[in-house]
């Protein structure tokens, strides 16, 4: 396997030489610490009680405490586990004992977990960190999320996800780069690099796994799980890019996704595991199911009973099944039967057994006493990245009459039960974060803004309290509200119907903004928003997303105007919910949106986003000119000169696109190519470069042949998708 010695080879050849059936299925299945006793009610009734509030969190929490966990010590020492999700490093080492000292061959466990935005320190969600696009940054945190995780014995990250998600609705576009291929293959690669490239000591790097491959975020409607038909021009250029990339740069696993494409569900799905993945793209390491999906094929209509799918699964290019243990139970007997060819066993097992030798598990199993100490205060510069992670994915919306930045001895009064709390500020799927750890908005604003007061008024759980609202009196200078969404509200199994402010938010805004006061609109949210109403009503508008255990201090520092906001969308955000999908890069159609009616446009929507993809503000303002594009052997060299023309330094993401204008398939109507960071003081001028190569310019038809075609395209450049200069250039391949 690429990345391993020939040394590592021979010995992962030597092992599967001397393994049973049983040890080689053993490794390919996964097991998460099952909960058994102590309930009076199934577990997944528990959890669905939990989920439609018939009991609370604290409730649940309570029934857990009383609850035992099954660790599989016993399939452990048969050999007949490979993989296990646990984060206690205690426990992790507990296991592993068992594994590398009882089991007949000693061949470690790897310990996986979803590590999506960080793992003690917590970083933004994806689709904000995302529109810092900052790839050296997207690399850094990755780096200190692997180094962290693997002094809790954690050495494989479920992450990154990949979806190129285009329906707001959907709630799993918080966990991903957004709805750009490109800047989606940039992240892909950095969080890559990041995660998987430090050797310098096995305890400084993790196994990446490539999620959820592939086609989940065009899932229909945005309704999570739901089915995915797409064209295959569209799979090729847009939603595997991200993916190929990924595998480019060396990605050593790929979580394949819940979804069907085009009839046949990802995990039995053997053109998509198989031929495109292992064979067209060379991944050389193993796919992982999603949780329970091996089964899930029976409920899909594609598979008789559990065996049927396992093997169906298996012959697909599955390598290990997450959690439901079909692998175990049913591939030894259809190996025997001669239903399942042997290789198919051997290979998958050769897989993961490189992966785990890549990680160096073989000759460092456990957690060092020393890194379990390591993290125990988090140290500075964990903390400054990720301020500096939260600084940067700060979007500023709107900022009428120039209410921001804030003076510091301003009299603000802070509004929103969002802005105390430290859950709301962490974002789905983070696991491993400490209360101790998270500034919230209150306490990171009040380290700054001497004159604040703080009213919770209500927020997206509930009920508002006009009392609180009313009873407030004097409201200061400036008000700055804190709504959005919970955490809950996005992620996994959170699609939604209606993306605008959720709850009674909006009444809440209204009574701010009688008070007379400028109004402050500091969102926390894990999806973009629909909001018309805010746009035409509320003066200032920042997107805060969910931004991690420095939220506090980061959005301090930008209302401040300590930090100049910078962080751009990478996700276009509707008007209204029936808007969506809505993305920049749509295709052109034959009769664009416009006044007239017979054009393909709402009759009582918008035609565009409210905020495009690329968008964000800064305290100063950038000006465009100049854009020259000339070919140039194999490739154009474009030109554009960037101003500041306002009162500040600042760094100004300049962005670079492309139209084909006349292609054999029809083509969006811009597509990213590139993007730099002009760092810019107050006045400056600079000219910033791009090179695009002429092989970039082509795209995929139905049956993935890569087309270069001669003809016209358009060139632009600008500060967003939507305000750009153009040129036209004719070009010929
Ligand atoms: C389900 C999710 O779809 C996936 O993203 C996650 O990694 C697994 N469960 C494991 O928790």
């Amino acid at each position: 396997m690429k990345g391993l010695t020939r040394e590592q080879e021979k010995r992962v050849e030597d092992l599967l030489s001397r393994m049973t059936l049983e040890e080689k299925i053993g490794q390919m299945n996964q097991e998460s610490p099952s909960i058994v006793g102590g309930f009076d009610v199934p577990f997944a009734e528990l959890i669905e009680m939990m989920t439609d509030g018939r009991i609370s969190k604290e409730e649940f929490q309570k029934i857990m405490e009383g609850a035992k966990q099954d660790y599989h010590e016993d399939e452990i020492r048969k050999g007949g586990v490979g993989s296990l999700m646990v984060q206690d490093p205690v426990k992790v080492n507990e296991l592993q004992k068992i594994a590398v000292e009882e089991s007949r061959l000693g061949i470690p466990l790897i310990f996986g977990l979803d590590v999506i935005h960080g793992f003690r320190s917590v970083y933004p969600i994806a689709i904000a960190e995302a529109g810092s696009f900052d790839t050296d940054l997207f690399e850094r945190t990755a780096r200190m999320a692997a180094k962290e995780s693997r002094a809790a014995g954690v050495a494989w990250h479920f992450a990154p996800m990949l979806d190129v998600a285009r329906d707001a609705r959907w709630g799993r576009v918080s966990e991903g780069p957004g709805e750009d291929p490109y800047l989606g293959s940039e992240f892909a690669r950095a969080k890559v690099r990041g995660l998987q490239n430090d050797h310098s000591s096995t305890e400084n790097y993790v196994a990446a796994c490539l999620k959820h491959y592939v086609g989940y975020g065009a899932c229909e409607a945005g309704r999570d799980y739901n089915t995915v038909s797409m064209a295959m021009h569209l799979f090729y250029n847009a939603y595997l890019k991200p993916f190929e990339a990924a595998v480019d740069e060396g990605a050593m696993t790929v979580m394949a996704a819940f979804n069907d494409l085009n009839g046949v569900p990802c995990t039995v799905n053997e053109f998509l595991l198989r031929k495109t993945l292992k064979e067209s793209l060379g991944f050389p390491g193993f796919v992982v199911s999603d949780a329970n999906a091996i089964r899930e094929c029976v409920v899909h209509g594609i598979a008789e009973d559990d065996r049927d799918a396992g093997i169906k699964a298996a012959l697909a290019g599955m390598d290990m099944d997450m959690g439901t243990e079909i692998y175990s139970k049913e591939l030894k007997s259809a190996v025997e039967e001669g239903l399942l060819p042997m290789e198919v066993i051997d290979e998958a097992a050769r897989r993961i057994l490189s992966v785990k030798m890549w990680l160096g598990l073989f000759d460092n199993p456990y957690v060092s006493e020393e890194a379990m100490a390591r993290y125990k205060v988090l140290p500075k510069e964990h903390r400054d990245l990720a301020l500096e992670a939260a600084e940067k994915s700060v979007v500023l919306l709107k900022n009428e009459g120039n209410v921001l930045p804030l003076k510091e001895d301003a009299r603000i009064s802070l509004v929103g039960t969002l802005a105390e709390s430290r859950e709301e500020i962490i974002g789905a799927w983070a696991m491993s974060w400490k209360e101790e750890d998270c500034v919230t908005i209150r306490a990171g604003m009040e380290e700054t803004f001497k004159n604040l007061r703080y009213f919770r008024c209500g927020g997206p759980e509930g009920d508002i309290n006009m009392d609180e609202v009313l009873s407030a009196g004097d409201y200061g200078d400036v008000i700055v509200a804190v709504l959005g969404e919970l955490v809950s509200m996005s992620g996994e199994a959170s699609s939604k119907a209606d993306i605008t402010i959720p709850g009674r938010q909006r009444e809440l805004l209204e009574m701010l903004m009688h008070t007379g006061k400028p109004v402050v609109l500091l969102l926390m949210n894990g999806r973009p928003l629909a909001l018309d109403w805010e746009y035409n009503y509320v003066p200032v508008i920042v997107e805060g997303w969910q931004l991690g255990i420095e939220m506090g201090h980061a959005v301090a520092n930008v209302l401040s105007g300590r930090v100049n906001p910078e962080g751009r969308l990478s996700s276009s955000f509707p008007a209204m919910t029936g808007q969506c999908p809505v993305y920049y890069n749509h295709m052109n159609t034959g009769r664009p949106g416009s006044k007239s009616k017979f054009t393909s446009r709402y009759l009582d929507a918008p035609l565009d986003s409210l905020y495009p993809f690329g968008y964000g503000l800064s305290y100063t303002s950038y000006e465009y000119s100049g854009l020259a594009v000339k070919e140039e052997g194999d490739a154009l060299e474009i030109d554009v000169t960037v101003k500041n023309a306002g009162g500040r330094d600042g760094r100004e993401t300049v962005q670079l696109y492309m139209q084909d204008v006349t292609a054999s398939l029809v083509r969006p109507v811009k597509e990213l190519k590139a993007f730099r960071k002009a760092e810019l003081k107050a006045g400056e001028s600079k000219s910033i470069h791009f090179t695009l190569p002429k092989k970039d310019m082509g795209f995929y038809d139905n049956e993935k042949v890569y087309r270069l075609e001669d003809g016209l395209f358009r060139i632009y450049a600008g500060g967003n998708s939507r305000d750009c200069l153009m040129e036209e250039i004719r070009v010929a391949f």
